[in-house]
């Protein structure tokens, strides 16, 4: 079966003329923006991808069918006869990033496609690669270049590249780009989530110019076994694979040459005695300098272990308690994806307010100013991909979804020491192909990057009727943080059910809260048992924190939710209009009661978990 599944994931994946490997430290390349307002066509009927007459049924989608020409070309009309139906030139301008959903009443429920265009001169010297870098793009996307296709990338979150620079000319360049965020039984998530199906490139899009060999990946990171020294491993690219690559951490004078294989890999270790551990309360970052040949890319890395020992969570060998909260990654002001690290920094600092040194980036990779952000100051961070609810777990095409964003997420953030979790589910009901597709996920994910935690929100006793709950879930054994979301005092009871039952749980593994919590409007006032008050989430608050404390083994948790977010399953009138008021923070920035009772429960954990600094 596995064998099968490997193979229908390389056809499924060379089939749509997947995007190339990733360019690590995309981030702090030296680049061109493309970021801006692009012409944009809506194409619900799929008229660009191709022409009606050979159209499939409807519920095909058209990646099945990569290799069909577009129609949509960006052709001019030449001769007054000439029959073009449509004009990029004259059409209506989107701004690139940004969901489509909050620039236009239009598209705010839209689900379907839409052809953005844009155009740019570059002129690119000999010897030189340019690459086309996408922060990310909801769901499918396709990339032309000069009317070629350049290629396809399927997920929703996670960043792609291609190596444009044999379909490049040195003006008048003409990209574009389609973009399709419906809703599919084999994409990753599925059809139905609690969140707004927001589409469009949503993260940036920039040029980056590299040299023909160029250092593609690499990794270095505090061995968790053994701190004194970093493992580390680089990965080459192009025609002179095999060479010296050296790496300067210049603050500590350690500069070390290694020499790259026939296949442009290397691994190594350095000596970390000179460096000073990165911690929430320090966190210590380097500039780490790599060089090979005329390529040289510049990194900004905090080195730290983290472990556990029976029930404890341990950062830099000191126990610690995860003050968190989940967040969704959306500006509640503007009503959209959050994408830029002005909202990165307006999000974290509302968790700072809280008192949190620990955030569940949920359900899907955020953008990457979260992590970057986030190591600066000194927040932990759970990370995820949307294997969420009712995925098929038969289907090979909905793994190779999962598998390709969470390959991605890890690639993109495996050098953060802000992100200690990786979380390869959240609420998925428990059936017998469900174990294997985790399992394999989480190899994925550990074959990568065995440095940090994997988890997963997993499922309660919820059916039984019984005062005593348990985490039944055969994937627990799997995970290093045993997490689960609960929502007694909301779904499930009221407030009060919190004082009647009791935790039946592992003793030797840290226990973790994934989510808890209630809906409240702000300034909506009432008794404490008013549901959709605020005195009503904050009664809540009380109780389950109440509970939370008798557990022993409990050393975290991420409440949902920090802010208020947008869902079209939420429609109370008035109430809701279209919001999940689970936030502790409303739509319009403003705090509510429930907000300060975590945040004093928070104030009393940080000084029951405080630690020392021992570089
Ligand atoms: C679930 C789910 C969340 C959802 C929340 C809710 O736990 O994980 O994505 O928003 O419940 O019902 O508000």
């Amino acid at each position: 079966m596995l064998k099968k599944l490997i193979a229908v994931v390389l056809l499924a994946m060379f089939q749509d003329g997947i995007s190339q490997p990733l360019l690590h430290n995309a981030y702090n390349r030296a680049s061109v923006s493309l970021n801006g307002n692009w012409k944009y066509v809506i194409d619900p009927y799929e008229t660009g991808y191709r022409n009606h007459r050979n159209w499939q049924p409807f519920d095909q989608t058209p990646s099945t069918r990569n290799s069909a020409k577009p129609y949509y070309k960006d052709k001019k009309i030449v001769n007054r006869w000439d029959r073009v139906e449509y004009d990029f030139d004259l059409a209506d301008e989107i701004r690139v990033p940004s969901d489509w959903n909050s620039q236009d009443d239009k598209l705010l429920y839209y689900e379907g496609s839409i052809w953005y265009r844009t155009k740019f001169d570059y002129d690119l010297a000999d010897g030189k690669r340019l690459f086309l870098y996408f922060g990310a793009a909801n769901y499918q996307t396709d990339v032309y270049l000069n009317g070629e296709k350049v290629g396809l990338h399927r997920g929703g979150f996670d960043p792609f590249n291609f190596d444009i620079s044999d379909k490049l000319r040195s003006t008048d360049n003409s990209l574009m780009v389609r973009v399709d965020n419906r809703r599919q039984k084999d994409r990753v998530p599925t059809r139905s989530t609690d969140w707004w199906n927001y589409g469009g490139i949503t993260r940036q899009v920039k040029l980056i110019e590299l040299p023909e060999t160029y250092i593609q990946d690499y990794y270095l990171q505090l061995d968790k076994n053994n701190p004194s020294i970093i493992q580390g491993r680089i990965q080459l690219a192009g025609n002179e694979k095999s060479q010296p690559v050296t790496i300067r951490i210049p603050e500590v004078g350690i500069s070390k040459t290694v020499e790259t294989n026939e296949n442009g890999y290397a691994d190594f270790t350095i000596s970390a005695k000179k460096i000073k551990k990165w911690y929430p309360k320090r966190p210590k970052l380097y500039d780490v300098i790599l060089q090979c040949g005329t390529d040289e890319t510049i990194d900004r890395i905090g080195f730290r272990t983290i472990t556990t020992q029976g029930a404890d969570i341990l950062i830099n060998g000191q126990s610690i308690f995860l003050r968190g909260i989940s967040l969704h990654e959306e500006n509640p002001i503007k009503r959209g994806r959050a994408n830029s690290e002005e909202e990165a920094r307006m999000l974290f600092g509302w968790a700072k307010e809280l008192n949190c040194n620990f955030l569940r980036l949920a359900h899907y990779p955020h953008n990457e100013n979260m992590p970057r952000v986030a190591d600066e100051l000194g927040l932990l961070l759970w990370e995820e991909i949307p294997v969420y609810w009712g995925i098929d777990y038969e289907d090979p095409v909905a793994f190779a979804q999962a598998e390709s964003q969470l390959t991605n997420l890890v690639h993109r953030d495996k050098n953060r020491a802000s992100v200690i979790v990786w979380s390869v589910a959240n609420e998925t009901p428990v059936v017998d192909s469900r174990l294997g597709f985790l399992q394999n996920l989480k190899k994925i994910a550990t074959d990568i990057d065995d440095s940090r935690f994997i988890s997963a929100a997993l499922e309660r006793n919820e059916k039984e009727a019984t005062d005593i709950i348990r985490v039944p879930d055969p994937f627990a054994a799997d995970v290093d943080m045993l997490s689960v979301n609960e929502y007694i005092g909301w779904y499930s009871g009221l407030p009060e059910r919190c004082g009647e039952v009791s935790w039946n749980l592992p003793a030797d593994k840290p226990f973790f809260i994934s989510e808890f919590g209630g809906g409240a409007l702000y300034n909506y006032h009432g008794d404490s048992l008013t549901r959709w008050t605020e005195e009503y989430q904050e009664y809540l608050y009380i109780e389950q924190i109440k509970m939370l404390k008798k557990i022993p083994t409990l050393r975290g948790m991420t409440p949902w939710i920090l802010v208020d977010f947008k869902s079209p399953r939420r429609n109370i009138p008035i109430i809701q209009d279209g919001w999940n008021r689970k936030g502790l923070i409303s739509d319009g920035g403003f705090k509510k009661k429930a907000f300060h009772v975590l945040k004093a429960y928070y104030d009393e954990m940080e000084k029951k978990y405080d630690y020392s600094i021992k570089d």
